[in-house]
Order: C-alpha cells, then sequence, then structure tokens
C-alpha cells in the first residue's frame, strides 16, 4: 500500500514550479492559518503577475473606448484591444481574427451559437450532447429545443467516464442537425475523442460546437486540426481575468448567422426603416466590449506560451499520479471518473462523509476544493451521487500539496468516520 511516507517528491529540472508559484501572488498567503492549497482551478484559476500588470498598465496608460479613432488613446486601446484578438486567434490556430469573437464567457458564446442556429433547427431534429456536458452546454440548447420543436438527446457515458463510441454511433443519424460537446470534463477530467466524433459528425453534414471551457488550462487546441465548426472557453479558467471569453466559428456558419444582441458597434448602418450588419467578428459584439479583460486574456495566453509546455504537461501528469496513488490512503475514498486520458482533475466521494462537509473541513486546513454537482446534474445523476467533492490541479500546483490533500482527507476519514 502506498502511504504518503513512501510516496516521494518527483522534482522536476526543465519546470521551475517554485519559481512559477511566484508570479501568482495569491498563491502565497494563509487561509485559517494555514498555507492556501488552491486545487479550484476547474472553477476558476488564478493569475500571473503579467495578466495583472497588463490590466493595470492598460488602465493607467492606454484606456478609451475602442474603434472611435478620433484620438490616440482610443488607438492605442483599439491596437491593445485587436492585439489580444490575434494572440486568441495564434492560440487556437484559426485561420482569420474574423472567426474570433468575444463574449462574456463560454456560457455566452454557447448560447449565442444557440441562438444563432436556431434558424436551421425544425421540428424532430436532434441535437445531441453528451451525458457529462455543464449546464451551459445543455440548457442553451433546451431553450433552443423548446422553441424549434428540436430534441436534445444525450450521448450515454460508460462507468469510467468516457463516451459510449456505440452510443454515439447508434445516436448520430439522418435527424441529427448540432453535436455539442465538451473537450474536457469539469467533473470526470475526461478528454474526449473529439477529433473522431467531429470526424464522424462531419460525414453526416451535422454542425460540431466543442465547449473548450476545461480544455484550454491544460493544453492548446488546433481549430483547423480539429475541423470543428464552433470552439468556445472562459477566459478565467485560463489564467486570464472575469468578464470575457470567446466564440470560435467557421465563417460561412457566421456569416450566415443572426446577431445576437442588437445595438452600436454590431450595426453597418442604422435607419428607422432598416439596419444592416457590421462585417465579423463585430457583429456578434454589441455595446462597448470587456477591453482591459481582452488585454489580460491576450496577457495570460503570451505568459503560457512562455512556459515550457512539456515540462508544463509533464507536471500536470505526475500531480494527477501522485493523486491517484494517494487515493488508497484514505478508507472509504472512491473516484468517479477514470478515464484513461485525463487531465488532473480529481473527483471523490469518501463512504460516511457529505461532499459539502469535506470541502468544509479541508478549508479549515487552507485547502479549497469544490463540492456540490459542478453544474453537472444529469452527471450526478447517471453516477446515483448527490455531488462530488473535486480537487482540480493547474500547472502551479505541487507534488507537496497533492500530499497535504491526501494527509488531510486522511485525518478528515480517521476523525469523522
Ligand atoms: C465544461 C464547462 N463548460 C462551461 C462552463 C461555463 O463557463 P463560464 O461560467 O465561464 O461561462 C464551465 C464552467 O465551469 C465548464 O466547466
Amino acid at each position: 500500500m502506498t502511504n504518503l511516507a513512501t510516496a516521494k517528491t518527483i522534482s522536476n529540472p526543465v519546470f521551475d514550479v517554485d519559481a512559477i508559484r511566484r508570479e501568482f501572488p495569491i498563491l502565497s498567503q494563509t487561509i485559517n492559518g494555514k498555507p492556501l492549497v488552491y486545487l479550484d482551478n476547474g472553477a476558476s484559476s488564478q493569475k500571473p503577475l503579467a495578466v495583472l500588470d497588463a490590466m493595470d498598465r492598460y488602465y493607467r496608460e492606454s484606456h478609451s473606448n475602442v474603434h472611435r479613432g478620433a484620438h490616440t488613446l482610443g488607438d492605442r486601446a483599439t491596437s491593445a484591444f485587436e492585439g489580444a484578438r490575434e494572440t486568441v486567434r495564434a492560440f487556437l490556430n484559426a485561420k482569420s481574427t474574423r472567426q474570433v469573437i468575444w463574449t462574456r464567457g463560454t456560457t455566452e458564446a454557447i448560447n449565442v451559437i444557440a441562438n444563432g442556429l436556431a434558424g436551421k433547427l425544425k421540428a424532430g431534429d436532434e441535437i445531441l450532447v453528451s451525458h457529462m456536458e455543464h449546464h451551459a452546454n445543455i440548457v442553451p440548447w433546451q431553450m433552443v429545443a423548446e422553441r424549434t420543436g428540436a430534441k436534445v438527446i444525450p450521448i450515454h457515458v460508460t462507468t469510467a467516464g468516457e463516451i459510449d463510441m456505440e452510443s454515439f454511433d447508434s445516436l448520430l443519424g439522418e435527424r441529427t442537425r448540432i453535436l455539442a460537446i465538451t473537450h474536457v470534463s469539469n467533473v470526470l477530467g475526461t478528454v474526449n475523442p473529439v477529433e473522431e466524433l467531429i470526424r464522424k459528425a462531419r460525414s453526416h453534414n451535422v454542425i460540431t460546437v466543442i465547449d473548450g471551457a476545461q480544455a484550454v488550462p491544460h493544453f492548446k487546441p488546433d481549430v483547423q486540426a480539429l475541423d470543428c465548426d464552433f470552439y468556445t472557453f472562459s477566459s478565467h479558467k485560463l489564467f486570464g481575468p472575469t468578464g470575457i471569453g470567446v466564440l470560435y466559428g467557421r465563417e460561412e456558419l457566421l456569416e450566415a448567422m443572426p446577431p445576437y444582441q442588437g445595438g452600436g458597434e454590431m450595426i453597418e448602418r442604422v435607419t428607422f426603416e432598416r439596419t444592416t450588419w457590421n462585417i465579423l467578428p463585430y457583429k456578434f459584439e454589441a455595446g462597448t466590449p470587456a477591453i482591459a479583460e481582452a488585454v489580460g486574456l491576450g496577457a495570460a495566453i503570451d505568459y503560457l506560451d512562455s512556459l515550457d509546455r512539456t515540462g508544463f504537461e509533464a507536471a500536470e501528469k505526475a500531480l494527477l499520479e501522485r493523486a491517484n496513488r494517494l487515493v488508497e490512503t484514505v478508507p472509504g475514498m472512491e473516484v468517479i471518473g477514470t478515464a484513461s486520458n485525463k487531465v488532473p482533475v480529481l473527483s471523490f466521494k469518501i463512504a460516511g462523509l457529505h461532499p459539502s462537509d469535506i470541502g468544509t473541513l479541508l478549508d479549515q486546513q487552507g485547502i479549497e476544493i469544490r463540492t456540490g454537482n459542478h453544474c453537472a446534474m444529469p452527471l450526478m445523476d447517471l453516477y446515483g451521487v448527490p455531488g462530488t467533492a473535486r480537487a482540480s490541479f493547474a500547472f502551479y500546483n505541487t507534488l507537496e500539496e497533492v500530499d497535504q490533500l491526501f494527509a488531510a482527507l486522511q485525518k478528515i476519514q480517521r476523525l469523522f468516520v
């Protein structure tokens, strides 16, 4: 049996996690008298100095409204804002910045897409989602289905937490119009085989929408290689600020979609008789955008690009392996989501303990995790649990923090079960 005494720290010479942690000021504080161990990265991750400084500098030196062209500050703000769009384009490997639309986050991006595709749906059409979706990739489709008479159908998920390919193959058919699926599950950590799912969907002329919210903090997606129609993510999970996210779309589809909101910026010409729409991407960006937040997201991506990706991925893999190895040291602990391809996310339950009590007791030790249904109620129902405890790691977490989590879980189990 593995125990904490025998589980030696594996140091990674390429990836200097101590140096990296110094870039994240929030991490070096105490919570309830204990050093903070932040393991709720799946909900929202922390921000490096590069992001804080970029936003601070933007407000101190360059802030004005964008796309007005009347003065120097306006030009500076516009070039910072559009520069960030180019950074996102390169991050996704999109062909053009016309395909990169700012939204408030993944949730809004999926709502824009669902609303925009509603005109293509009629009664009897089918929208495939999976049983492991976040509510953000279920509810907008249900709302559109209600309006159009289409149906939202879940693809089955196996006990290990993987997409059941037989279920997918049997559901994909004549009536399928849209496949909306997560790249990585926020509860299970499963990395879904989206390339294969997209390839099969496209052979049936099905539009593909990928929820990348939990993927981008761990790896770079390549939208051209994936060949998806839409890809969405939120900045705040990618070490950037809250309040901004991204909708990538295939240009022909974006051109054909109606705008989501009306107002300034998204128009070409307004008269009381008729209004025409601005070109992409502005057609979907009504009102003054989140300028400083776009700048912050650009800075987060630049910061990530400055890190050694191989070291980054090896460090994350080591965190997950260490956590998996220590599970057996906590009596009654069971992991939910044991897919072969996972990011470092550990959802679990412990016999005799309610997930929310686990969260509260860990917080007393300075360890921050998330508990509850994780906005994935259908998945909780599938596993027959009211909720889980979830530790979600980022590249700045250490193997020592994994050990601290498990030492605290052992203590909680001993004292309260
Ligand atoms: C897989 C997934 N999709 C969508 C969302 C929604 O993201 P946001 O709240 O940033 O819009 C989340 C957030 O937890 C998520 O994990």
